[in-house]
């Protein structure tokens, strides 16, 4: 099984990236950030506040999360309740930080990213997050932490989302990457990490990069 874990902050393009090198390699794909958000969105739902520990940690004990891993398939679900969508408003991206903090959420999301992966059934995975090459996945075969500085993450995630200013954008991505890095590093490549900074270059590029150093790094 190869493992392919990507890290980076708010706006660096990971998903999208992550998603397409997936597809050019024949791997799965596993947005962890998505799990983090579905619990949120879970969380808002039964009107409990996602920074109260105790009741989320009770809440994770029954947490009946389904993600998809073919990159073609964007499908999340919480029970019946297909949330692919919900989970990307600006709502939940305001809220999940407060989960993230939590360790007993950080240690569940561990175990359930490693079971994800290894049941998958494909010949790899690429898996984007925070803490992909540092705490769930130190052995991948390939580590990369996907960077772009500041102003361009914050124009990116502005083009995301209709309707923000970038005013508005800003203050949102340093908020969250203030509270997110509290808990994890990464904004800094741990030892063996390589870096890919995509400020300067396109989108396929940038794929491209990530393509070439998972090829470089195995038998494919
Ligand atoms: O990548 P994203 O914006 O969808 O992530 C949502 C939140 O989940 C983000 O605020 C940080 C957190 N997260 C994390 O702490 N560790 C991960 N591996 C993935 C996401």
């Amino acid at each position: 099984m190869i493992v392919v874990a990507i890290d980076g902050p708010a706006g660096s393009g990971k998903s999208s990236v992550a998603r397409t090198a997936a597809t050019q390699l024949g791997f799965g794909f596993l947005d962890t950030g998505a799990a983090y958000r579905a619990l949120t969105w879970w969380a808002l739902d039964r009107g409990i506040d996602p920074s109260d520990e105790r009741a989320i940690a009770v809440l994770l004990e029954t947490f009946p999360y389904a993600i998809s891993l073919d990159p073609a398939r964007e499908r999340v679900s919480v029970g019946e309740v297909d949330v692919a969508v919900a989970i990307r408003h600006p709502q939940i991206s305001l809220a999940v930080s407060a989960i993230a903090q939590n360790l007993r959420v950080r240690e569940w999301m561990k175990e359930s990213a490693r079971t994800l992966v290894t049941n998958s059934g494909f010949p790899g995975v690429v898996a984007e997050g925070r803490d992909m090459t540092t705490v769930v996945f130190p052995d991948a075969s390939t580590r990369i932490l996907l960077t772009a500085r500041e102003d361009v993450r914050i124009k990116r995630r502005a083009g995301e989302v209709a309707g923000r200013d970038l005013a508005e954008t800003t203050a949102s991505v340093r908020e969250r990457d203030a509270k997110d890095s509290n808990v994890v590093d990464f904004f800094t490549a741990a030892p063996g990490v390589t870096v890919v900074d995509s400020s300067d270059i396109s989108f396929s590029e940038t794929v491209s990069a990530i393509v070439d150093i998972v090829r470089a790094g195995s038998d494919l």
